[in-house]
């Protein structure tokens, strides 16, 4: 079997395959976690947000579209998905952590190496073994069939860390459309306060602060965390 890393996007099953669009990404965070190594811990935020807004579409299209084929597809899908459900937990759990850490905290530089470290790994994971196994389980197809599909909820899937929803379905799936919706929102509420000359606009503020408590409520319900294996949180 032949990593991603080392095939062309024609050996991947061309530009449409899943294979095709998941190095494209991993090429890209790649890039923003070599340019957050090399900024100002004080200047991050930017990089960071970057960071966020590939890192959890993509992974939360992977679990609701891509790996539930590997348990289908492969005898040892089970363990080889619960490895990378593990690392996504971590990720979502060490973004919350980070997001409520101020920037003079000293557990923050570790916090942060191990964000990218486990980052880096899954990518690792990913490349060299879960999808050269795909690849290799199913015909050429049906890698164009995933990649449409992956790259279809990837668009409407949430763009925070949400570490107390499923990341298996049906728990991960009823909560794709609530979260991605609020999240979104949040995302473009973030931009105007940004843009905003009087950053602590009371409006946008308090519509901030609603939207922050609803998500909490959302990602909190019962039926947003069925489907999860035991074994996902260390
Ligand atoms: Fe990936
Ligand atoms: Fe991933």
């Amino acid at each position: 079997m032949t990593s991603l890393a080392e095939q062309n996007d024609h050996e991947l099953g061309g530009r449409l395959s899943v294979l095709t669009r998941q190095k494209r990404d991993h090429v890209k965070l790649d890039r923003l976690l070599s340019e957050l190594m090399a900024t100002d811990l004080a200047d991050q935020s930017e990089v960071l947000r970057d960071i966020y807004r590939l890192v959890f579409p993509h992974a939360f299209a992977e679990e609701a579209v891509l790996w539930p084929v590997l348990r289908r597809v492969l005898p040892d899908g089970q363990e080889l998905t619960l490895q990378v459900e593990r690392e996504h937990q971590e990720v979502n759990e060490l973004v919350t952590a980070l997001e409520s850490m101020p920037l003079e905290d000293p557990d923050r530089p570790t916090t942060l190496a191990r964000l990218v470290e486990v980052l880096r790994e899954d990518v690792r994971d990913e490349e060299d073994v879960l999808l050269p196994r795909l690849q290799a389980a199913v015909p050429r197809a049906r890698l164009t069939q995933l990649g449409v599909a992956w790259e279809g909820v990837r668009r409407v899937s949430p763009t925070r860390a949400h570490p107390v929803v499923a990341r298996r379905p049906p728990g991960n799936s009823l909560a794709a459309l609530p979260l991605s919706v609020i999240d979104r929102l949040r995302d473009r509420l973030d931009h105007a306060i940004q843009g905003d000359p009087d950053r602590n606009s009371p409006g946008l503020n308090k519509a901030n602060r609603i939207l922050t408590a609803l998500a909490y409520q959302v990602e909190g319900l019962p039926p947003m965390r069925r489907g999860e294996h035991p074994a996902t949180h260390r």
